[in-house]
């Protein structure tokens, strides 16, 4: 059964859920990406690429994705000065990215170039427009984190719900959030507002380093438009499996 929802941008269609998880290919060779993408054939739509491939195999990457038909999630995570994040973002649009983002935390202006940048190429290449989403805070921070290390008194929750209206007054498209987040931005952002949500665990997956994690199923019913699942696919002995069963959790979630 397909959960449908309308959505923004590339995206303003109905969505099927597997359209819904996009896979992120953390590795350090396009060989390896490759092989990855070979063995979930049919099953998955749009992939994430990550500093680290992209930092190794540079715009190949997406290229590469690109030529399958495939949405590329362009995951560099911008954090400087309005121009330098502006010009980033469109050369990522111009690549042809389908999804881009920057740190929420750069700031109104930072984000402003940033959407404005997307929508310049968009128009100039008569291309659907980049979702460009706002990092709030990664999943791999904790509370005590975010208060020692980094100095924030704010608690975890209110920064993040903070930080993800700053980036719908900016104009973005949404943010990347953990799933534990999910509700109170929706509360304070509406429906329209697009969440994405890395820091997935399928029921029965490590870990790693993620410290904020939710099921499949769980970030679904709690309103998620996308999620982001990396290790717990690409180190599965069997990726398509492993793919298939988050779709399955995805899946009754909705019924
Ligand atoms: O392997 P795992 O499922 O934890 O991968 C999550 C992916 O999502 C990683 O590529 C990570 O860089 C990314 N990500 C994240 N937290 C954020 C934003 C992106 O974990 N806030």
């Amino acid at each position: 059964m397909w959960h449908r929802r309308y959505l923004k941008g590339e995206n303003r269609q109905v969505v099927k859920v597997k359209d819904r998880l996009i896979v992120a290919l953390d590795v350090d060779e396009l060989d390896a990406a490759e092989r990855l993408m070979d063995r979930m054939q049919g099953l998955v739509s749009q992939y994430k690429l990550g500093t680290q491939l992209l930092t190794a195999a540079g715009p190949e990457a997406v290229q590469r994705v690109r030529r399958r038909g495939f949405g590329v999630f362009y995951d560099a995570k911008f954090h400087d000065i309005p121009r330098t994040v502006g010009t980033a973002v469109a050369a990522a649009c111009r690549l042809g990215a389908t999804i881009v983002n920057v740190h929420a935390s750069g700031g109104k202006d930072m984000m402003q170039a940033a959407g404005r940048a997307a929508d310049e190429v968009a128009k100039k290449l008569k291309q659907p427009k980049a979702l460009v989403l706002a990092v709030t805070v990664l999943t791999s921070l904790n509370q005590k984190m975010v208060e020692e290390e980094i100095g924030l008194k704010r608690d975890l929750k209110n920064q993040v719900v903070h930080l993800a209206q700053l980036a719908q007054e900016s104009g973005l498209d949404g943010v990347v959030a953990s799933p534990h987040e999910i509700k109170a931005i929706r509360e304070a952002c509406g429906p329209t507002f697009i969440i994405l949500t890395p820091g997935i665990r399928p029921t029965g997956s490590e870990l790693g380093d993620q410290k904020r994690t939710l099921t499949p199923g769980e970030a679904m019913a709690a309103g998620a438009n996308y999620i982001v699942v990396g290790r717990p696919v690409y180190e599965a002995k069997d990726p398509a499996a492993m793919v298939r069963q988050i779709h399955r959790e995805m899946e009754d979630a909705l019924k």
